[in-house]
Parts: C-alpha cells; structure tokens; sequence
C-alpha cells in the first residue's frame, strides 16, 4: 500500500517508517520537522535500503496536505504529527489544540475528497486518566488534567463522528503506552531537546554524564515499591502495531491499545537498565510530579485477541536498544 505517514521524521514515526517499509508499502512523509530532522529519514533509507518520498510541510496547511493527496494514489493514512510535551500544553493550549486538532481534521477532510479508506491515529493512553488499571478501550475516558491529553480526547471524538457519518471509511485510534527503545542499528532513537521530561531519556542522559543524577518523583504512591507504574513498550513493537492495524483495518472505529499489559515501577526500570547495560546510576528520591498518576498500564488482550498483535521486545532489550542509541548521538537533537 501507498502510506501517507504524517510525522514521519519523528521517534515513533521513524520506526513505523522502517517497519512499514520492510513489510513493503511504500512510504510518503509529511513533516514540519518542528521536533525531528531530515537526516533521520536518511537513516531510515540507510536501515531500509528503500526510498521514501518527503515533503517538508505543515499538515495543519490545508492546501499543501491536498497536495500530496493529489500527487499519489494513498491508500492510508498514519497520523502521527503532532505536539506531545505536556507541560509546554499548559503553557500554550492554543498551539496545541490548533495544531494536533487542525491537522486531524485537514487530514480527515483530504481523505474524505480523495478517497482514502483508511485513517490510523496516534492517541495515548492519557486519555483514560485516573480510570482504575489496567486501562480496557471500552472504559468512559476521564478529562485530563492538560491540553495536550484533551488534544488527543477531542480528535478520538471528531474522527469518531466522522467515520459515523461516513459508514465506508475505517478508523484506528491506538492509545500508546509508554514508548521507549530504538532501532537495534543504534542509527534512529529518541533525542529530545534540553533536559528530556520523560523517564527512560533521562536515564540515557544521567547514563551518559550529561546530567548528574535521575530524580524519582514521589516514593510514596500505592504500588508495588512506591514508585509510579508504567506500561513501556518497545517503539519497534509499537512501530509493528500499526503495520498490523494497516492490514486488518475494517469499516468503522476501532480503538486498540498498544502496550505490553504489564507495569513496572520507576525503580524496577532503573533496576533493568542497570543489569541490562552494566552501568551504575545515581538515584535520589524527590517530589511528585504534579499531575502524574500512580499507576498506567493497558489491557494488551483486545490487539492479541483481534489482529494476534503482541509487544514481543522485553526490558531488557529495551534498555539495551535505548542506550546504545544514546551513545551515538554525538551531534545534537533529533536521531
Ligand atoms: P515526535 O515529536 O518525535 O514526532 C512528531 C513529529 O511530528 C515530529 O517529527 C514533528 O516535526 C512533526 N510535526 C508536529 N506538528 C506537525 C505539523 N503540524 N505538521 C507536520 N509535522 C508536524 O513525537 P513522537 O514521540 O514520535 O509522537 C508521535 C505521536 O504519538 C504524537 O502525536 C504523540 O502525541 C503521540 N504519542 C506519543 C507518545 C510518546 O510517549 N512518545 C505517547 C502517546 C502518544
Ligand atoms: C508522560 C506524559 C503523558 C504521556 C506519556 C507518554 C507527563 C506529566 N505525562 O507520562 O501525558 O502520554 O508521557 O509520552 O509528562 N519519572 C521520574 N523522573 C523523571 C521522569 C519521570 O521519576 O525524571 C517518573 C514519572 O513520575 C512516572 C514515570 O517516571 O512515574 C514515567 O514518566 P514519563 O516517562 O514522563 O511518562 P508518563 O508519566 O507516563
């Protein structure tokens, strides 16, 4: 199939690039490179040995993303462009709500008047805030307690409405859990700008000297050492979860969540990262983060039970894979 991957460039966008071009579709990238670089499209190409065809466009530019539907025959859609710090949503909704809200709709609209059966969106598991664990799809999602999680909620509902509407047109709305890991090349990865706010880049980063210790925020929640619980998934098996929902994608929505079904604590993923690469890693115990939850981790068994979709990459690979990418980026931001 023709694939239109908007935020192509990105982490997770990267190595869905590779693990759909591996299974043959051809590749086109919409991406602003707002977060991410070109060059990771090269390695892409490198890892691939395969062509990808780029445009350096805003997807939130109604005229620009016709373009590409005019341009190629497009037999899906994965949407993955978007804004994704949490923080920063607080401080700037309306950039959020515009650009991950406009887009989904621009894109939907494009799909619509040419004809593209099908539609795979990036949701996250935020969207099901403080529901009891594990997280079911047909539980009734709780509000967020920032912009960028209602970002995600209103574009479930609005592609929801629309593919209601349009009884012909199928729709996947994949709430991610916590994606971590690389490619095992080493060549692509997650290099976020200045100081990263997420778990597993921070360790990378204290792993590697550039920050002199991780903070465990809060050892005081109810779970299993008092340390928050999350589902991490290898960004390879997210990255194979969307190959899958291409392939068995049939008429109306269907809402899948992509993680292992298992927790691990912040500690125990120290624990794993240590054994895992052989490093020691300073720890101290602070605050709470506010607005973090104890405990998220998905019911894995609907992707099992409906595509034979599983995570199969352990902890121990994804701690390998993160650090090794870490030790090659030697030249800034976004591999
Ligand atoms: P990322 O920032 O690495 O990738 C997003 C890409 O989209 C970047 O390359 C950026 O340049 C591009 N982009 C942003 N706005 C754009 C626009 N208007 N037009 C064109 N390109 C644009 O983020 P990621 O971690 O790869 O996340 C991909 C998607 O998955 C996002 O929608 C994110 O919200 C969602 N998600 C991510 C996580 C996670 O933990 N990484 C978890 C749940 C959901
Ligand atoms: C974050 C986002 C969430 C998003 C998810 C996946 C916030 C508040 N939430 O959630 O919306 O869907 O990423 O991208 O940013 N931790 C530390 N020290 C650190 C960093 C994190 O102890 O320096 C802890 C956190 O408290 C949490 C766990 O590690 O218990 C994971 O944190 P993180 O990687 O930021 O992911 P989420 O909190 O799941």
């Amino acid at each position: 199939m023709n694939i239109l991957v908007t935020g192509g460039a990105g982490y997770i966008g990267s190595h869905t690039c590779v693990a759909l071009l591996e299974a043959g579709h051809t590749v086109i990238v919409a991406d602003n490179l707002c977060n991410s670089s070109a060059e990771t499209l090269e390695r892409v190409k490198q890892i691939t040995g395969r062509e990808i065809t780029f445009y350096q466009i805003d997807v939130t530019d109604a005229a620009a993303t016709n373009t590409i539907f005019a341009n190629h025959s497009i037999d899906g859609v994965i949407h993955f462009a978007g804004l994704k710090a949490v923080g920063e949503s607080v401080e700037k909704p309306l950039v959020y709500y515009y650009n991950n809200i406009v887009s989904t709709m621009v894109l939907a609209q494009a799909c619509l008047k040419y004809g593209v059966p099908r539609f795979v969106f990036s949701s996250s598991a935020t969207v099901y805030g403080e529901n009891q664990v594990p997280f079911v799809e047909d539980m009734p999602l709780l509000p967020s307690t920032n912009p960028y999680g209602e970002s995600k909620a209103m574009s479930e509902r609005i592609l929801t409405d629309i593919a209601k509407a349009n009884p012909d047109w199928s729709v996947a709305l994949l709430r991610y859990f916590n994606p971590v890991g690389a490619h095992e090349s080493g060549l692509i990865g997650e290099a976020p700008a200045g100081i990263p706010n997420n778990l597993m880049p921070y360790i990378t980063q204290v792993a590697k000297g550039k920050l002199d210790k991780l903070r465990v925020f809060g050892n005081d929640y109810p779970t299993v050492d008092g340390t928050g619980v999350r589902d991490y998934i290898h960004v390879l098996d997210l990255a194979e979860g969307h190959v899958t929902a291409l392939a068995k994608l049939t008429a109306g929505v269907h809402i899948y969540n992509l993680g292992t079904g298992h927790g691990v604590s912040v500690l125990q993923l120290v624990q794993a990262f240590k054994e895992a690469n052989g490093l020691d890693l300073p720890y101290e115990i602070a605050a709470r983060r506010p607005g973090d939850i104890a405990e998220c981790y998905a019911d894995a068994s609907k992707a099992e039970r409906d595509w034979g979709w599983t995570a199969k990459r352990n902890l121990v690979a994804m701690c390998r894979d993160a650090w090794r990418f870490e030790k090659s980026v030697s030249r800034g931001r976004f591999l």
